[in-house]
């Protein structure tokens, strides 16, 4: 059985650490915070919730204690500042890059073998910064959004088809911010291509949604999502732990790949014990590859605000 450490028990750490036992995902769940008391808080309180909805997995908190996060198989990266109405996600850059550099540094300290994903934003970039930081290969550091972005896009097609989300299928390309690409062509419902069954109007309709579903989110709480944020990086580590080789949308570094080979980007792969096993390549159309040219061109202007 695994044992995963989650970093920053706030909103979506927190619902990390929540989902993964309740899932019995690892028999022992670490939940880290620099809030003094925050994470042994949270962790005692899921554990004691472990009578009631039955799982066996361990909770337990720490104060910037990294120790206790030793040999972790799956780290999950969630400290940072969410922004605020007004905010994009790349405002964060300032602050969060030299959260994610600190606490990657610790992370490798005490787990050199784990897969490390990132959920902190600006994602993309904060994904290249763990790469940065941490030197491990590009199977070892994966950033969480395709999975939340396709999940927004599913949930809104099945409500307007009035079909089960289980019966929707979707992948997505890009940066995770408004530039992302959903891709209506490789979406079907039970099978059926998504495109024979809502007109284009409707589609578009989603798509815009889509990206900006991040966005309506903080305007209607005044700070960004967890619950759906929270079970979409709990999946992919369900997905690494179980070796479950699940087909995913995850930001990765691209080494050629799309005929990309500077920055980070959310294309589909294979999720398995390793981390990123495979890179899976689509044959895009041109106004496809077009959107997604224009997403890898805005993540390369954040990425040089990390740079300077
Ligand atoms: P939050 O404010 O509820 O929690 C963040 C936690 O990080 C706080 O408890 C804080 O004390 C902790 N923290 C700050 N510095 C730390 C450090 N050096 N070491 C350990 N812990 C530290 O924020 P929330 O809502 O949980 O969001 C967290 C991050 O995830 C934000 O950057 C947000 O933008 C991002 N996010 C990304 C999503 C994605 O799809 N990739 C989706 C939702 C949120
Ligand atoms: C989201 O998409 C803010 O990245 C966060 O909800």
């Amino acid at each position: 059985m695994a044992k995963v450490t989650v970093v920053g028990a706030g909103n979506v750490g927190a619902t990390v650490a929540d989902v993964l036992a309740y899932r019995e995902v690892a028999n022992e769940v670490v939940l880290l915070d620099i809030k003094e008391g925050v994470a042994e808080g949270k962790a005692l309180d899921i554990f004691q919730k472990s009578p009631v909805t039955m799982y066996d997995t361990r909770t337990v908190g720490a104060t910037n204690d990294y120790s206790k996060t030793a040999n972790s198989d799956v780290v999950v990266i969630t400290s940072g500042l969410p922004r605020k109405p007004g905010m994009t996600r790349d405002d964060l850059i300032g602050v969060n890059s030299g959260i994610v550099k600190s606490v990657v540094e610790q992370v490798v300290k005490y787990s050199p073998k784990c897969v490390i994903i990132i959920v902190s934003n600006p994602l993309d970039v904060m994904t290249y910064q763990a790469h940065l930081t941490s030197k491990f290969p590009r199977n070892r550091v994966i950033g969480m959004a395709g999975v939340l972005d396709t999940a927004r896009y599913k949930a809104f097609i099945a409500e307007a088809l009035k079909v089960s989300v289980k019966d929707v299928q979707a992948q997505l390309l890009g940066g995770h911010g408004d530039t992302m690409v959903p891709l209506p062509r490789y979406t079907n419902v039970g099978g059926i291509p998504v495109t024979e069954l809502l007109s284009k109007k409707k589609l578009d309709a989603i798509v815009e949604r889509t990206k900006n579903g991040g966005g309506e989110l903080v305007k209607l709480m005044g700070t960004s999502a967890w619950y759906a944020p929270g079970a979409s990086a709990a999946a992919m580590v369900e997905a690494i732990v179980k070796d479950q080789k699940r087909v995913f949308p995850c930001c990765v570094k691209l080494e050629g790949e799309y005929g990309i080979d500077d920055c980070y980007l959310g294309v589909p792969v294979v999720l398995g014990k390793k981390g990123v096993e495979k890179v899976l390549e689509l044959k895009l159309t041109k106004a496809e590859n077009d959107l997604l040219q224009t997403s890898r061109k805005h993540v390369l202007e954040v990425m040089s605000v990390l740079q300077k």
